[in-house]
């Protein structure tokens, strides 16, 4: 059988290339206790009812929210997707927020105080989760956003703002239901094809389908009118937990992030003979399973080791666009979801789908390895006599992040950390992300910043998932900070 794929050539002209830096500058180690060193006087300044009680019980309360009984999984306008939007709604007017449920399932809250001008600030974060995830994915950004602006609320400032203030919890940024990411925040940012309306989940309904069972009227027609115009936006901030390592590691609660990764989702197939278990030879049968494996373990090698197979000194002199070191410094594939037909123990089986989501900073090495990929899935499912054909599901470009809303995120983070330790804890650190946020569609409207939180062991997406409560605390006084600062 012959092998299909789609061609990616190695060499496209860059828009945004991101070098690798992890900068992380001198500073004091924040310990978990820090809190208690605070004055009663001074920890009432700093609103720990509303920054860190308030919003630490909320994300608790939607880490509750779910669509299975024992573990935590929202997906896009999910039943549990809706009561989580809902709730949020409900702290969104808590807070002092005019709130709306946008074509998309995206919850809106604003407020526009009296002589504001009419670029407004958006703050977000998404409320969709992955399968078996962590609750501060996602919530820990729209929560600690919400509290901060109900410090402003109770404190008589909200109203003295010179911008207005938009809140957005996002319908999706993991695109788990529909393999492809950000539906909500690309649809405000104006780059979302109109045919995504068109893709199905695995249970055959369509995005436009679940959007008309959740009463959104969205279609081909209208999904334009859902994108904000730039003019009308003065930057996105994002606050997210940081998902990796680094800030347990130098003992700090808060960074500023540099740039975020550019990803690619595909989608394979390897399709073979569905035949008998126990009657086909070893030596005559065309198993996709086991080709998928070889194609998952040769994706491990190439990704392990790009410079074994990719090279940027082409023989035209024009693949030099993007380096190699940089690429093995920031590469990361993997194979997350796998499912066989017809499934079952006596069966060999048919067909074999498998995802393959690969990340880094450097967009044409990202396009490279694609075509190395392609060029050995064509080779591995030639040999084995199955066809194999892969198709691109998602792509985003690596994103910097704005340097002026930068500098404004790392001293709000900085006042924030000063004032609930009283010291002064030096620079804060500067990172890049490897995880996708919606910031990286809202760049495509307007300049974003973004702050990271500390959490546990540098995990995610996972039950385990877990950040300090002073840590949330600091995210929210960061967010205050800046709020009150820049507007
Ligand atoms: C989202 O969390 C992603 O990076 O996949
Ligand atoms: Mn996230
Ligand atoms: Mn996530």
């Amino acid at each position: 059988m012959a092998s299909q794929s789609t061609i990616y050539e190695p060499c496209r002209s860059s828009s945004n290339l991101i070098p690798l830096i992890i900068v992380v500058f001198m500073f004091h180690p924040i310990s978990a206790a820090a809190s208690t060193h605070i004055s009663d006087g001074l920890k009432n300044d700093l609103f720990p009812d509303i920054l860190k009680e308030e919003a630490v019980a909320r994300i608790y309360e939607l880490g509750k929210v779910s669509d299975a009984d024992s573990y935590l999984e929202r997906t896009f306008l999910s039943p549990g997707s809706v009561r989580a939007g809902n709730l949020i709604s409900t702290w969104m007017a808590d807070a002092g927020l005019t709130t709306w449920v946008d074509g998309l399932g995206n919850v809106h809250g604003r407020i526009e105080p009296p002589n504001a001008s009419r670029k407004a600030l958006l703050i977000g974060s998404h409320l969709d989760t992955v399968v078996d995830a962590g609750m501060f994915d996602g919530a820990l950004g729209i929560v600690s956003a919400i509290s901060a602006i109900k410090v402003l609320k109770v404190t008589g400032r909200l109203m003295h703002l010179r911008h207005p203030v938009e809140v957005i919890a996002f319908s999706d940024e993991e695109g788990v239901r529909f393999q492809s990411t950000f539906l909500g925040s690309a649809a405000i940012a104006g780059v979302l094809p109109v045919s995504t309306l068109q893709i199905a989940d695995k249970s055959g309904l369509t995005v436009q389908n679940v959007l008309k069972e959740n009463l959104l009227d969205t279609n081909e027609e209208n999904l334009s009118l859902l994108k904000y115009e730039p003019e009308s936006v003065l930057g996105y901030v994002e606050v997210h937990i940081e998902q990796g390592p680094v800030l347990e590691s130098v003992g700090l609660p808060l960074a500023v992030v540099k740039g975020i990764a550019g990803q690619t989702r595909l989608k394979v197939t390897v399709r073979g003979s569905q035949g008998h278990a126990g009657t086909v030879p070893m030596s005559m049968r065309h198993d996709p399973l086991v080709a998928a494996a070889e194609l998952i373990v040769s994706l491990e090698n190439l990704c392990k080791n790009p410079q074994n197979f990719i090279s940027n000194e082409g023989s035209d002199g024009h693949c030099n666009a993007f380096s190699v070191k940089s690429l093995s410094g920031s590469l990361v594939c993997t194979v997350g979801e796998i499912s066989t037909w017809p499934s079952a123990s006596n069966v060999i089986p048919g067909h074999v789908i498998f995802t393959v989501d690969i990340r880094t900073i450097d967009d044409i090495g990202r396009e490279a390895i694609i075509y190395e990929l392609s060029n050995q899935m064509h080779n591995i499912c030639d040999r084995r006599s199955v066809s194999c054909l892969m198709e691109r599901k998602h792509d985003a470009n690596a994103v910097s992040c704005d340097s002026g809303l930068n500098s404004q995120l790392k001293s709000a983070a900085y006042t924030a950390l000063k004032r609930m330790t009283g010291e002064d804890i030096g620079e804060v650190p500067v990172l890049m992300s490897g995880a996708g946020h919606d910031a990286m569609a809202m760049s495509h409207l307007t300049k974003v910043g973004m702050l990271f939180v500390r959490c546990r062991g540098g995990i995610s997406h996972s039950p385990e998932e877990h950040v300090l409560e002073d840590d949330v605390w600091a995210a929210g006084l960061a967010i205050q900070a800046f709020l009150e600062t820049n507007l």
